[in-house]
């Protein structure tokens, strides 16, 4: 192999490793699960959790619930496979309303429903939607 595809290969390599650190259950919970009982995105949305590549993320749904009730949808599975929530929960939606920042302005959109979330090893690791998977 010359040295240009060694680069490649370990440049996948890293891409790949990020991609798994990013996607993990302490991060979810971190990034989608609140005790408050009413979330002000302007205010949630703040911090580097919140940014791709620098750049505020346009929408993030907030689940209100205990991590306990919400690790319980993937009991038992250990994937990587997207579950949907038997149960339903009260979400905000927290949606961008100008690019300009960070940090950036949100509006709120609230519902009761269910959720569809990646399980990997008995833990949601991604939130893929709203509603059945
Ligand atoms: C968030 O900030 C924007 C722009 O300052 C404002 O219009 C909006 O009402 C704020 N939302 C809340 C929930 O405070």
């Amino acid at each position: 192999m010359c040295a240009k595809s060694i680069l490649l290969v370990f440049g996948i390599i890293l891409g790949l490793s990020h991609l798994s650190l990013s996607q993990d259950w302490a991060t979810f919970q971190r990034k989608h699960i609140t005790d408050k009982s009413n979330i002000n995105c302007n205010n949630s949305m703040v911090g580097n959790l919140f940014l791709i590549r620098g750049q505020c993320k346009p929408i993030n749904t907030f689940i209100y619930s205990t991590a306990a009730t919400v690790q319980d949808i993937c009991r038992g599975e250990q994937g990587p496979k997207n579950v949907a929530s038997s149960r339903s929960f009260k979400l905000t939606d927290c949606i961008r309303t100008s690019d300009r920042g960070p940090p950036c302005p949100y509006r709120s959109d609230s519902q009761d429903n269910v959720i569809c979330v990646t399980c990997q090893r008995t833990r949601p690791v991604h939130f893929v939607k709203k509603g059945r998977c």
